[in-house]
Formats: structure tokens, C-alpha cells, sequence
């Protein structure tokens, strides 16, 4: 019963189809949607948007000494900037403009600046030479050692810690 129904209502849809104006209407679909998969196809719509992974630049946590340390001033392939503070090396390489060969505090990149710090002087006075044995913390006077501890949280807040100083 129920395929006799089924194949009058074929018939019919055939009979509708026939008639110049659906016919029309159904190729112009058909064309319509092979136009939009290929379409899709070229794009490249419908793949899973995963991006290329890209791995950050790294630097590995190191031991510097003074020697090891003055590599890395800026004016190297790398152009990285790291400056030694009490025992520790941070990456400034993100300032150039005060760090960088012509920055204000050029003078501290690739160097120990703890006590030029210590003694708010931008001059190389109080920069170690790589020959250097480190400067005397327990001779800085209090003000001395607060205004220290207060640039170290500073770039503890602000850098990253790439490595140790060692002398
Ligand atoms: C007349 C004296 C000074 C003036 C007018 C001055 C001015 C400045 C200014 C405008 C900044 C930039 C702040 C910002 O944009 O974030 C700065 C940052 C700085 N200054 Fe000075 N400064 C002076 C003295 C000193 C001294 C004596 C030292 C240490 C020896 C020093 C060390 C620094 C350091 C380490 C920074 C931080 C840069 C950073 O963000 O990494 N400055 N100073």
C-alpha cells in the first residue's frame, strides 16, 4: 500500500519536474549549490583553523660571570641586553631605548650594576671590570643598601631573571 503511495508521489514530482519552469529551477540550484562546495573547497573552509605552533624565543638559565656577561650588551647578532644586579642576571633587552648602546643607562648593559645602583651613579665608576672582584655590599651605607634592595625589586617586577652572577 504504502509503495503504491510512494511511487504516485514520484510520479508526480517527476510530472512537477518536467514542467519548464521547475526544471529551470532545479538546474539553477543544482549549478548553485556545486558553486558554493567548490568554492568551500578552495578556500580551504571547513578545515580545523589550528595555527603553525611557533615555539617563544628562549633563553636557558645560565651562570654568568663578568667575561660571560659583557656578550650580551646589546651590541651582539643577538642584540639581547642583560644586566647583573646582586646575584642575579636579568634580560632587559626589551628597553634598547634605555639599555640599548645609545640609552641613558647604556653603561649598565652587559655589566653588574649593584653598586652603581647602590650609589645612583650612572657613570663607570662603580662598574666592575671583568678582573674585578664584585664590590664590598656589607661598606654601602643604608641608604645605599635600601635604594638597592629597591632597584632589585624593581627589575624583580619588571625583567626576567635569566641567570646568576658569578664572580
Ligand atoms: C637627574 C637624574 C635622573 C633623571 C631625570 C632620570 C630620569 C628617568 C626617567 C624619565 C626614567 C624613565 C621612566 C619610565 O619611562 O619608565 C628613568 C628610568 C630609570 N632610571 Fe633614571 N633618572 C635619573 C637618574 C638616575 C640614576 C642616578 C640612576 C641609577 C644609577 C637611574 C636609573 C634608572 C633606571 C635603572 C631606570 C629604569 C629603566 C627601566 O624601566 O628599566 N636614573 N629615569
Amino acid at each position: 500500500m504504502s509503495s503504491i503511495i510512494d511511487s504516485e508521489k514520484f510520479s508526480l514530482l517527476m510530472t512537477k519536474l518536467q514542467e519548464p519552469a521547475n526544471l529551470a529551477l532545479l538546474i539553477v540550484s543544482v549549478i548553485t549549490f556545486l558553486f558554493i562546495l567548490r568554492k568551500s573547497f578552495d578556500s580551504g573552509e571547513g578545515d580545523l583553523d589550528i595555527p603553525e605552533p611557533t615555539h617563544p624565543d628562549s633563553v636557558t638559565f645560565s651562570e654568568y660571570n663578568l667575561s660571560e656577561l659583557r656578550d650580551f650588551d646589546g651590541t651582539g647578532p643577538t642584540k639581547l641586553i642583560f644586566i647583573g644586579i646582586k646575584e642575579k642576571v636579568y634580560d632587559v633587552s626589551s628597553k634598547p631605548e634605555f639599555y640599548g648602546p645609545n640609552g641613558a643607562y647604556g653603561v649598565f648593559a652587559g655589566r653588574d650594576a649593584t653598586a652603581a645602583l647602590a650609589k645612583s651613579d650612572i657613570t663607570t665608576e662603580f662598574i666592575p671590570k671583568v678582573e674585578d672582584k664584585p664590590h664590598d655590599l656589607t661598606t654601602l651605607s643604608e641608604k645605599e643598601k635600601e635604594t638597592l634592595d629597591g632597584w632589585v625589586s624593581f627589575f624583580d617586577n619588571k625583567y626576567q631573571v635569566v641567570g646568576t652572577l658569578k664572580y
